[in-house]
Order: C-alpha cells, then sequence, then structure tokens
C-alpha cells in the first residue's frame, strides 16, 4: 500500500491533577484521558521524493515543522532511515473537525496517526509500546492518543494505565474559535500560585499518583456509572484558566444550569468546555439552548460522545 487513511480521535480529560514540578520544567500529574467520536482523518501517502510535505485545509493548523504531524514523520525518517530511503517521502494530509488549541489533544492525536500511519506503509511492524514511547519524545499526550479509550495517565502524562471500556456518554463540547490558551501558560500560572502546595517527596509523589487508581472516580468509571463520574470531573487548571478568562467561565456556568446536563467541566488547559449529558436527546437540547444563549457565531458547539479506540485505520 502506498496509502492509508486514518481517524484520530480527540481527547477530554475527565480528571486532571497537578500533584508537584519535575526538574525538566513540566509538571507530575495524575489525569483521566478519554477519547471521544470528534476526530480528525489523517492521510499519509508515499512520496518519490524524500520530503515531508503536511496538507491541511484548515486556516490555524501550520504546515511546517512547527506542526507536531510533520514533527511525527521527521522523527519515523531519522529514526528509521533505512526505511525512509526504501520508501522516500512522506505527504500527509489533515482534514480538521477538532477545534485547534482547545485542550482536546488535535495536534497530538494528529501525530499519533502519522507515526501509525508510517509505521504501515514502512511495514516497521512496530508495537504499541513502542509507537507509545516514540510519541512521548513528540508531546505528552500523544501516547495516550495512540490506543486511546479511557485510561490513567501519570508522569508527565505519558505513562498509561488503561481501564476498561466505558459504554458511550453523549457529550456537549462549548469552544470559542478566536479563543487560545497557552499550554505553558496555564502550568506556569498554576505553578506560580500554588506551586507551594506540592509534593515534592517522591515516594509521597509516587503514592499520590497512584491513590489516582483507587479514586472515586475509577470507582465510578468500573461502575459504569455516567453520573457518578459527572460528580467526580476534577481540572485543577480550572484554578487558572477560569479567573484569566471570563468567557470560558460563563460557559462553564451556563453548562451546569442546563437541564439533562450531569457534570461539566474544561478540558485540559482549556479553553474547551464540555458537559456530560443524560441522554443524545438531551445532548442536542442543551446545545440549541447555549446556541440560543449565545448567538455569537465565534462560538462552535458539537454533540459528540466517548469512543473506546485511539487511531483506527479507514477501512478501503
Ligand atoms: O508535552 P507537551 O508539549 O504537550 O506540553 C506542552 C506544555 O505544557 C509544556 O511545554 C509545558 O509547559 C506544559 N506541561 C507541563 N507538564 C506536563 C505536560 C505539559 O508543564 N506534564
Amino acid at each position: 500500500m502506498r496509502s492509508y487513511s486514518l481517524i484520530a480521535p480527540a481527547k477530554i480529560n475527565l480528571y486532571l491533577e497537578i500533584i508537584g514540578d519535575r526538574p525538566d520544567g513540566y509538571h507530575e500529574l495524575a489525569m483521566i484521558l478519554q477519547s471521544i467520536d470528534l476526530a480528525d482523518q489523517i492521510e499519509v501517502r508515499s512520496l518519490s521524493t524524500d520530503n515531508i510535505r503536511v496538507h491541511c485545509h484548515h486556516p490555524q493548523v501550520p504546515t511546517d515543522k512547527s506542526n507536531l504531524a510533520y514533527r511525527a514523520a521527521e522523527l519515523m525518517a531519522t529514526q528509521f532511515p533505512d526505511a525512509f530511503s526504501n520508501y522516500g517521502g512522506v505527504e500527509i494530509t489533515i482534514k480538521k473537525q477538532i477545534p485547534v488549541a482547545a485542550g482536546l489533544a488535535g495536534g497530538s492525536t494528529n501525530a499519533a496517526a502519522v507515526l501509525v500511519g508510517i509505521d504501515l506503509l514502512w511495514h516497521l511492524g512496530l508495537t504499541q509500546s513502542e509507537l507509545e514511547e516514540l510519541g512521548a519524545t513528540l508531546g505528552s499526550d500523544v501516547p495516550f492518543c495512540i490506543a486511546g479509550g479511557t485510561a490513567i495517565a501519570t508522569g508527565r502524562g505519558e505513562q498509561l494505565a488503561p481501564l476498561p471500556n466505558l459504554a458511550p456518554i453523549h457529550l456537549v463540547l462549548a469552544k470559542y474559535r478566536s479563543l487560545e490558551v497557552s499550554t505553558p501558560w496555564a502550568y506556569k500560572t498554576y505553578r506560580q500560585q500554588f506551586g507551594s502546595t506540592y509534593i515534592r517527596d517522591s515516594d509521597n509523589l509516587a503514592a499520590r499518583a497512584s491513590a489516582v487508581h483507587s479514586g472515586a472516580i475509577v470507582k465510578a468509571i468500573l461502575n459504569q456509572d455516567a453520573a457518578e463520574i459527572s460528580q467526580k470531573l476534577h481540572n485543577d487548571l480550572e484554578r487558572v484558566v477560569l479567573p484569566a478568562y471570563p468567557q470560558v467561565l460563563q460557559l462553564r456556568e451556563l453548562f451546569a444550569t442546563q437541564p439533562g446536563v450531569l457534570g461539566t467541566m474544561m478540558s485540559g488547559s482549556g479553553p474547551t468546555v464540555f458537559a456530560i449529558a443524560q441522554s443524545l436527546q438531551l445532548a442536542e437540547a442543551i446545545k440549541l439552548n447555549v446556541r440560543q444563549a449565545i448567538p455569537d457565531e465565534d462560538l462552535e458547539l458539537f454533540v459528540t460522545r466517548t469512543t473506546t479506540h485511539g487511531i483506527q485505520i479507514v477501512p478501503i
């Protein structure tokens, strides 16, 4: 095959706790990551020339080295130089559905799809954990995006412990198109404001990270209890993003008052806010109500649901 088409789902954070700082400037996290149906479609194609090309119709998506998908292809070329010279360059086409700079791992899931696609194109036969290890060098969320589903993520976010598949939970997502929150800014501000509460002792850090495994939200996930999951949603980064971005706070408050909403939270470093809905019908009604309350065309609203997979190959 000279080309593959892949589905690259977005993720939301059902839980994000910042438990410590790290000497490398990153933060020790305890998270629960969840794949959702909202996805990009990625095509990877072999080129007869030896270069890497990225195409994307979306004006906010760069096509140069600043695109994580480009860097994923570059990483594969340097890791597997023989395959690169055998099979030639790679053309990557991204059909964007996932909002950009949204806290939904859009760039990370595109990069994960490129790793999986090139592994297939070049017949490398890499294992999931080898792909995840490569992914971790590109970004903290890339490893999760490969297999997706529901998982506990600790360390930088790259140490994964899969949880059993959840039956679909209906969601409404809201994001202002023109609003972007810088992830480094969010973590830096959190560290400045709340760094004094961090765990600095490595034994306690490990204990805290493993405590999430037996925490209330994991129990709720194991019980497939959407109402209980919704009650236990948590994101430490809301503490810095909500006060700085009144529009995000407004969405969060609006969702919380809608009939049929079981729970609401910001995803990642924002600015996307999601609501867990009791049913698909109620999710559609919530979307309509929010649209009526905020007729601003800059506001994007999506009805979607949780899914049990990460990168998938589209059968031809
Ligand atoms: O790993 P990734 O490139 O996706 O992270 C983006 C930014 O988010 C990092 O540059 C860092 O500022 C922040 N970050 C962090 N701790 C983590 C993950 C991300 O401080 N565990």
